[in-house]
């Protein structure tokens, strides 16, 4: 018997990167496209065009890069979103436009202020004008999860005649107990029967974004959204690896669905993501979390040893984890075994970017005594997300004795000319970043500092991210270094 298709649409670049922390640079978005397409994701939501240049730009570059998996961009119901989206998808092999508007009560009387007859019309001239750029036009309800079910039929018609192929049916806030998605997706799927794919959007408030993602497909939905790691707006979007493999593994009651997923791909992307990101998943994270194969008690770590399927349930080599051969290279390996670990790691480098990321390599080893496949994906990953330099840090000099003043001696270059500055603080790190002010003539607010280590050992690899604003009016800047010394 032959299976449907659950097509997988990953918003990790759109609603991901909505979460605090988690924006990323257009080399970093084409990085994550590409793993994103390796995996199988049918679309990629590439982000949200008429949100600023750089999203314009990110959506576009990645549009032209990748061609197995759909590109879309989400708009507003507005002309000039849908537009925007358009252009930016223009060049794309598959292309799809996500128009939204809100469908709930509190939604359209509070936020919006129009009336229901308002919105259908807004919502239809959205689909239409979508419509004379592309075939592939998806409506969502925004917070259908707490809408009128009769409105959304009624919302549901309206668009689908205007000419959408895809219903979404977004749980905005998390709100919802799967039984309540099922029934909701049962009777949307009966109601449009074949006019429409129905889709949903969890978001996981209460924990419960991948719960009510499998109890949509049970009962109609054939397109999940989700994202790498969970990442999204507040507590998140329901997670891929988790929807994914709860399809596979549980294939005896799931046996009439399947994804296009290389699920081989999911490890992988999950770190790219992180490294990304700066955002670890939580340690007990299913999955992909740093414990999700580790057997502590000695009753089950004897269990493994005699039957591995006492305690797992999936086969870490099923989502790309190799447990068995993480202890890599050293001082004394050579270009050759570098570059074979890398593509047995899934990375394909131009030579440009495979002799600096082996600089690189060579620097750590000097340095650090075992490196390991997550050190080895980090750093190839920060070589090859590298944004443009303006500013390049030559050396850092820090005192901070317990009862001196801290203080900082930094010399930056900046176009071939070096200037160094020192100033004290209330601290190391805010001599750091008075210093840095001093030299580039920026005045910085630093927003977050976070470090996490990428592997184990007291001399681990370090990844870390930097938020600093600059003024109210435009995005903060996200920065992200690797080594070994965290400052
Ligand atoms: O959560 C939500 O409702 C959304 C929509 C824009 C799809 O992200
Ligand atoms: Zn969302």
């Amino acid at each position: 018997m032959s299976r449907e298709i659950i097509k997988i649409f990953d918003t990790t670049l759109r609603d991901g990167e909505q979460s605090p922390g988690a924006s990323m640079n257009t080399e970093e978005k084409i990085q994550i496209a590409i793993q994103l397409e390796k995996l199988g994701v049918d679309i990629i939501e590439a982000g949200f065009a008429a949100a600023s240049p750089g999203d314009f730009d990110a959506i576009s570059r990645i549009a032209q890069r990748v061609t197995n998996s759909t590109i879309c961009s989400l708009a507003r119901a507005m002309d000039r979103d849908i537009k925007a989206a358009g252009d930016a998808i223009a060049r794309a092999k598959m292309k799809r436009i996500h128009t939204f508007i809100a469908t709930s009560s509190i939604h359209m009387e509070h936020k919006l202020k129009m009336t229901p007859d308002e919105v259908i019309k807004r919502a239809v001239r959205a689909v239409s004008y979508a419509r004379e750029f592309v075939d592939d036009v998806e409506f969502s309800c925004e917070d259908a999860g707490r809408s009128d079910i009769g409105f959304l039929k009624e919302i549901s018609d309206a668009v689908i005649v205007a000419g959408a192929t895809t219903i979404n049916l977004p749980d905005t806030v998390g709100f919802r107990l799967p039984h309540e998605i099922g029934a909701m997706v049962r009777e949307m799927s009966e109601y449009t029967k074949n006019r429409a794919i129905i889709s949903v959007h969890n978001h996981n408030d209460l924990g419960l974004g991948v719960a009510n993602s499998l109890e949509a497909v049970m009962n109609g939905a054939r397109q999940v959204e989700c994202t790498i790691n969970g990442l999204g707006e507040r507590a998140g979007n329901a997670a891929l690896e988790e929807i994914v493999m709860a399809l596979k593994t549980r294939g005896d009651i799931f046996s009439n669905f399947k994804t296009n997923i290389n699920t081989k791909e999911i490890y992988p992307s999950s770190r790219l993501i992180a490294n990304i990101t700066g955002i670890e998943p939580q340690p007990n994270k299913a999955i992909v979390g740093k414990n999700a194969f580790a057997h502590e008690s000695g009753i089950h770590q004897d269990g493994m040893l005699k039957n591995r399927e006492t305690y797992e349930i999936i086969r870490p080599a099923d989502i790309g984890l190799d447990i068995t051969d993480t202890l890599v290279l050293g001082k004394l390996s050579g270009r050759a075994a570098f570059k074979d670990k890398l593509k047995k790691l899934g990375f394909k480098l131009e030579d440009e970017a495979l002799n600096s990321s082996f600089k690189r390599f060579k620097l750590l080893a000097d340095k650090k005594k075992d490196i390991y496949d997550d050190d080895l994906r980090a750093l190839v990953t920060n070589e090859m997300t590298k944004a443009t330099q303006i500013f390049e840090l030559v050396s850092l000099q820090l005192m901070d004795c317990s009862n001196g003043v801290p203080s900082a001696a930094i010399c930056i270059r900046k176009e071939g000319k070096e200037r160094v500055d020192a100033s004290i603080g209330d601290g190391t790190m805010d001599a750091i970043f008075k210093t840095i002010d001093r030299i580039s003539g920026y005045e910085g607010r630093l927003m977050d500092y976070r470090v996490t280590s990428v592997s184990k050992g007291k001399d681990a690899l370090a990844n870390v991210t930097v938020k600093v604003a600059f003024n109210d009016n435009e995005p903060a800047i996200i920065g992200h270094g690797l080594n070994i010394d965290t400052m």
